[in-house]
């Protein structure tokens, strides 16, 4: 051992170099446990990042840094059993300050050994709460991106797919129209009627992907929320059916929007009836509008503008999240034939974005979920 080859001197001034070191380091928690966790030292790195002074802390078990869920399941015992049978613990969690508020830490532990005997843990924290954030908010971003992309993709296949099935459908229909006026003999003009329905309900799909497709020609007006939502309350009560409470509350003096009234409307009504079908045993709808200051998530770019948003919320099912990201998609529905198309938030979302806003979803399984809608304020 090393203090056999040097002098006392020596050794005395290497620890109290050591010791110097440990003490001067404020940017990250440097200190000792013993075998069980029992803290031995601290250093103002410790002070610094958790808020306790080492008279609050020495002596007492490192587990009073972790979270109490974590920390009754026996999280600090494992990640000491890591370190002794693994050489070392490395890993990243959430731990408590003195203030009882959190912070991100990255967490090393080493054993000590001494003759072969277990005789405690050094123990090094980092708070990288704001890197953490930082990460996060990349990967919100890259993720909002390839969203934004694939829908991107989507809409301009279906855009193509929906003009070319209209321009396929006029010609039958016009057909259909020409023979019907010529022909009026049964059963040539029932079944030419039956073809003719079929025809219309071709056209009807076909405009709503085009709608998705941001293909729609949108007629924009001045439009109150609070008179437009007055007129078509009952018909979304209708919708809503019974069993379910719907309320409007909307804030007084909210601004005009731009929009294209009708189809407002349809996506409201697309949103109150997916609500009234994640509530079989019945709940509450809320519809809310407020003027904020919000964020395109898909163009990050653009930062902060003012928008006037609408919010469907309901407390039923809830979306699981790898649903999530396929709801807007044109088809995709999770109901049984005949009962969904897949089309209701295909409509919201090419309208919202045709007209220069945005859709953002939030739901958790069991708890409901949230749709809103948010157009940008008319510039004056
Ligand atoms: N409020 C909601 N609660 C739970 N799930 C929802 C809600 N809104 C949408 N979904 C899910 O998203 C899917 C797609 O919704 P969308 O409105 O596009 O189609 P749909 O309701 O299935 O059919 P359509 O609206 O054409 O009749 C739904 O099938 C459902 O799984
Ligand atoms: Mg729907």
């Amino acid at each position: 051992m090393s203090s056999t080859r040097h002098s006392d001197g020596v050794l005395t001034d290497q620890s109290r170099q050591l010791s110097l070191l440990v003490n001067s380091i404020t940017d990250y928690a440097i200190y000792m446990l013993d075998p069980t966790g029992v803290i031995r030292t601290w250093n103002p790195g410790g002070q610094r990042i958790k808020g306790y002074s080492a008279a609050d802390v020495v002596n007492t078990h490192f587990s009073r840094f972790y979270l109490p869920e974590e920390a009754a399941a026996g999280l600090p015992q494992r990640n000491l059993k890591v370190a002794a049978e693994e050489g070392r613990y490395i890993g990243e969690g959430w731990r408590l300050r003195q203030d009882g508020s959190v912070f991100r830490a990255s967490i090393v532990i080493d054993p000590v050994w001494d003759n072969g005997q277990l005789v405690g843990f050094a123990k090094i924290t980092r708070d990288i709460t704001e890197l953490y954030h930082a990460q996060e908010q990349l990967l919100q971003a890259q993720r909002d991106l390839l969203q934004a992309q694939k829908m991107e993709a989507i809409g301009k296949f279906t855009l193509g797919l929906a003009h070319d099935f209209n321009n396929l459908l006029t010609i039958i229909s016009n057909c259909l129209d020409m023979i019907g006026a010529q022909v009026k003999e049964q059963p040539v003009s029932s079944l030419l009627a039956t073809a003719q329905r079929a025809g219309d309900r071709g056209a009807l799909l076909t405009r709503q992907l085009l709608t998705f497709g941001r293909g729609q020609t949108l007629v924009p007006e001045s439009v109150d929320l609070a008179t437009m939502l007055g007129d078509c309350e009952a018909m979304l009560r209708r919708s809503a059916g019974d069993g379910i409470t719907l309320s409007i509350e909307l804030p007084p003096g909210l601004p005009r929007l731009s929009v294209d009234k009708a189809q407002l409307e349809a996506a409201i009504l697309n949103l109150v009836s997916n609500s009234r079908d994640a509530l079989p045993r019945g709940g509450d709808i809320a519809i809310t509008a407020s003027a904020r200051q919000a964020r395109d998530p898909a163009h990050s770019e653009r930062g902060l503008s003012g928008h006037v948003c609408i919010t469907v919320a309901d407390n039923g099912e809830g979306i699981p999240v790898d649903v999530q990201a396929r709801v807007f998609e044109p088809f995709f529905t999770t109901k049984s034939v005949g009962k969904g198309s897949g089309l209701g938030l295909s409509q919201v979302f090419g309208f919202t974005s045709q007209s220069g806003g945005f859709t953002e979803l939030e739901s958790e399984v069991g708890k409901g979920t949230r749709v809103r809608l948010c157009f940008p304020l008319e510039e004056h």
